[in-house]
């Protein structure tokens, strides 16, 4: 487990033993049922106050104060608990980079989609590697548009990566791999595209510069290089924003 979920868990867990701790006395002495819709909120409560005096992101908050309601409410519900396992399974078969490397599938727009295509066709025939390609929903219709080009998508959800093998059959000049972006050489590319999160982007950038040749572009949607100018940023015209930034190496 990465060291932030530790500290997630750690912090729900300190928020269910105050709460409990303070409830369990009051409510034991006068030989009263414990309230658990109620202390089910109050947990989220105190969650969410612990998750913002620490700081945690706006996502981790909202996780926090809505995680011990929702238990009650699946409890409420009398759901099955053999659907909990299935459940688990596929979430980790699509989402296996929130779990490894904090990067969710979320999926490019078709604005962001025409951009990129504008500054390959300007560009000419290349090699392009979508890194972290989720179901396709960038390389396949780039593909489609530029015949010229050459697209690799790498992808290391299995199901994720089913989907986009499945929706690129047929294009010669696509290929899709199941592997870990970390894994692959960038150097066999003149453009690397990356839509991730602020997470790997340091990282990234250390293997950008020892692989990538002079002359090839890294670009990447909404998360900058920390510490790094671009050479160019397209304001792609969406809402929410989506700027490409470009590095020429
Ligand atoms: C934000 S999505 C972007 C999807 C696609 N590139 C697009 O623009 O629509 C990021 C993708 O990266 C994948 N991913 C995360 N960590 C990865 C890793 N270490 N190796 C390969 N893929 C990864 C996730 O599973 C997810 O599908």
């Amino acid at each position: 487990m990465s060291l932030p979920a530790t500290r997630q868990l750690a912090l729900q867990g300190a928020a269910v033993f105050l709460v409990l701790s303070i409830a369990w006395p009051y409510y034991g002495w006068g030989a009263v049922e414990l309230p658990w819709q109620q202390l089910s909120l109050a947990i989220g409560g105190v969650a969410l106050v612990f998750a913002t005096v620490t700081r945690q992101p706006v996502w981790w908050r909202i996780i926090h104060a809505v995680f011990m309601p929702l238990v009650w409410l699946t409890h409420q519900a009398q759901v099955d608990p053999g659907w909990f396992l299935p459940a688990a399974i596929l979430l980790l078969l699509v989402y296996r980079g929130a779990l490894s490397g904090q990067v969710p599938l979320y999926l490019s727009n078709k604005e962001t989609v025409a951009a990129l295509g504008q500054l390959l066709l300007e560009r000419g025939p290349c090699r392009f590697l979508d890194l972290g390609s989720g179901i396709g929903s960038t390389t396949v219709p780039l593909a489609d548009g530029l015949p010229e080009h050459h697209f690799t998508g790498v992808e290391n959800a299995p199901l994720t990566w089913l989907t986009g093998r499945l929706l690129g059959l047929g294009r010669p000049n696509v290929s899709w791999q199941w592997e870990d972006l970390w894994q692959v050489d960038l150097g066999d590319y003149d453009v690397v595209y990356a839509f991730l999160s602020p997470a790997p982007m340091a990282d990234l950038w250390d293997k950008v510069v020892a692989e990538m040749k002079p002359g090839s572009l890294f670009i990447s949607n909404t998360f900058p290089v920390p510490g790094q100018t671009p050479t160019q940023v397209i304001e792609v015209d969406c809402t929410p924003a989506r700027p490409l930034y470009c590095y020429q190496r």
